[in-house]
């Protein structure tokens, strides 16, 4: 089914629970299907500009996809713009923001159609991103339409595949207490990989079929359950909306 233009911001104040890889990771997936993929990178460090560059050196990346560095809300507004007048497609475009959820994010926010937070399963985690849910919703209050601002999502980053006590008890928290997508992310080497060197699916077409292969197969089919399940919310927000 056609997807159309989707904008998702990543958005958690604490810091290295994941905001980048799963922007990564997304875009990976959306290339796979064939989609066009466009980051804004609003993080003074250009984390995923870097990584856009390093990958094409590497010969791991793909034409349909973009790096935008920018802090500019107007810059992004302009920019989504010219993609919706662009003939109908399926396009993917993703927000990477720096931590503080913070009303400089609000422009950022209302262009959006989803807001996402990965999370990991400790305690820090846990109470920054429910001030996270809080900020999302003092937005409502303070935005002349409520009604724009957008849904915002949870999901659960770096579970090790032998969870302790403490991360299931976690896990178990945020599942009662936060709106979360149902595909966790695990820990895995392969999202390491990506940091370093390109798309997820240009990596593994890049190496030897085996066992880094599969490993990397297996990130990718990780990476598009999430986006199928973000992109769920998306149509079902449309639908009620329609
Ligand atoms: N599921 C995962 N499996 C393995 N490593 C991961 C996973 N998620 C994140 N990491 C690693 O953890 C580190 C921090 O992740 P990342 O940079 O995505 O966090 P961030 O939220 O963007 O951080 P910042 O707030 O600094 O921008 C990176 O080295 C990344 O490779
Ligand atoms: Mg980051």
């Amino acid at each position: 089914m056609s997807k159309g233009i989707r904008v998702i911001a990543v958005i958690n104040r604490k810091g290295g629970c994941g905001k980048s890889t799963l922007v990564r990771g997304l875009a990976s997936a959306a290339i796979v299907r064939g989609e066009r993929v466009t980051i804004f990178d609003t993080d003074s460090s250009k984390g995923c500009y870097g990584w856009m560059l390093a990958a094409k050196q590497l010969g791991n990346w793909n034409d349909r996809a973009d790096v935008i560095h920018t802090f500019d809300p107007d810059e992004i507004t302009a920019t989504i713009e010219a993609i919706n007048a662009q003939p109908p497609h399926d396009h993917l475009v993703l927000i990477d923001t720096y931590g503080g959820a913070s009303e400089a994010l609000d422009d950022v926010v209302l262009q959006s159609d989803l807001v996402v937070a990965p999370i990991r399963p400790g305690r820090n985690d846990f109470t920054e991103t429910m001030e996270t849910l809080i900020w999302h919703e003092r937005l409502k209050g303070r935005v002349k339409n409520p009604d724009g601002v957008p849904d915002y999502r949870v999901v659960i980053n770096g579970v090790s595949a032998e969870p302790s006590a403490i991360e299931r008890d976690t896990i178990q928290e945020i599942l009662a207490s936060m709106p979360v997508i149902e595909e966790p992310i695990m820990e895995r080497k392969a999202y390491k990989q990506v940091d370093g060197e390109g798309l997820l699916g240009a990596i593994r077409d890049n190496t030897r079929k085996g066992i880094v292969q599969n490993h990397l197969t297996n990130a990718l089919d990780e990476m598009d359950a999430v986006l199928e399940l973000l992109d769920e919310v998306m149509v079902s927000d449309v639908e009620a909306v329609e």
